[in-house]
């Protein structure tokens, strides 16, 4: 996720329970692109013990091949395209999402791609633009091109991040592609993930924001998948969540109040699952200073330290103003969007 899936992030994922493997952020590619640098950081540095992926988002044929080449000289797990980011203005450049408009664009990309990636060759993409018309056909092309996972995020571009997951259509594609597929949208618990794989039959989940808010998640998951009791996550683990987080993205140079606001993109989300009524959001977003805000953690983590953080977000709490509001979406889907 941009602006989420960093090295610092990676790392306190990492220490709650990685998944099995990391996506970077997008790379953006085109005539004048070079791979970001903070991007290559999280492949180079990356000691979470999971292969990561590198993911790109672009269209023009020589540039993402390019890219791609460069990319494959670092310890990537595999190429990864976005077909999927229902950003305006990166759809109306004819990538992510927009591509999904585009089958026969889709097939010579994949094409080139395919020969140029000798691995692990990966897509990442939403059921269709407007409606799911070239769905089959796009699954066609995957098959094709001997794509080696797909990830399928159950909504449209249009639908952005509102609407239900139609995981129907993510079952359709389960069925149609030869390669295994991650089910991907609001998976926002282990026992989601299990009913998700089970309604679906994919071969696993993908998991975005809900790792954001339990960084538990992957751990969950497994335990759930192996038939294990889940963890029982408390206020306090989440206090000392917030911490580690807290130090792992702190670094030299970036200004007190740059960091307490990119802290509470974080905590929008956290948040859902810390109190009914949505008491903690209020509080932490008044925050400006680390002081402020690690005291409206204790007020309302520490209170009653023993009790659960629930595996749910409860219901109502959303991380507002966030990509499931449709005036931030506007934008793109950045924690940049996700104002305090
Ligand atoms: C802040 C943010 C950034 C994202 N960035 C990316 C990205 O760079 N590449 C990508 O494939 N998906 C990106 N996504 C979409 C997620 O990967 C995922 O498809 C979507 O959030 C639905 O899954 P979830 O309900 O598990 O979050 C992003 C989502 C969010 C909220």
């Amino acid at each position: 996720m941009q602006d989420v899936t960093d090295l610092a992030f990676m790392r306190v994922i990492a220490h709650y329970g990685a998944p099995d493997y990391f996506v970077t952020e997008f790379f953006r590619v085109h005539s004048q692109s070079r791979p970001e640098k903070h991007i290559i950081r999280s492949i180079d540095e990356n000691q979470t013990g999971r292969p990561v992926f590198a993911q790109l988002i672009g269209e023009n044929i020589h540039d993402l091949t390019r890219t791609t080449e460069e990319l494959l000289r670092h310890p990537v797990a595999g190429i990864d395209l976005n077909l999927g980011c229902p950003a305006p203005k990166v759809y109306k450049k004819n990538v992510g999402g927009g591509l999904l408009r585009e089958p026969a664009k889709i097939a010579e990309i994949l094409t080139a791609l395919r020969a140029t990636v000798p691995g692990l060759f990966t897509v990442k993409m939403r059921i269709g633009f407007e409606d799911t018309r070239h769905f089959d056909e796009i699954l066609s092309i995957v098959n094709d091109n001997n794509v080696d996972l797909l990830s399928v995020h159950g909504r449209t571009v249009k639908e952005m991040y509102r609407s239900d997951v139609h995981y129907d259509w993510i079952a359709h594609a389960v069925s149609r592609v030869r390669c295994p597929v991650l089910a991907n949208g609001n998976v926002t618990s282990a026992v989601k993930a299990a009913d998700v794989v089970a309604t679906t039959k994919a071969a696993g989940v993908m998991i975005g924001r809900h790792a954001i808010r339990n960084p538990w998640i992957f751990r969950q998951c497994r335990e759930r998948f192996s038939g294990q009791p889940i963890s029982r996550i408390t206020l306090s683990d989440v206090r000392e969540y917030i911490e580690r987080l807290f130090h792992a993205t702190k670094h030299d140079g970036i200004p007190e109040r740059a960091h307490v606001n990119k802290m509470k993109k974080y905590l929008n989300f956290v948040g859902q699952s810390v109190d009914a009524t949505g008491a903690f959001l209020h509080d932490m977003r008044r925050t400006e200073t680390p002081v402020e805000l690690f005291a409206a953690c204790d007020r309302h983590l520490l209170a009653e330290p023993a009790k659960e953080f629930p595996s749910e977000p409860y219901p109502g709490v959303i991380a507002r103003p966030n990509c499931e509001t449709p005036d931030s979406a506007s934008n793109g889907c950045s924690l940049e969007n996700v104002t305090a």
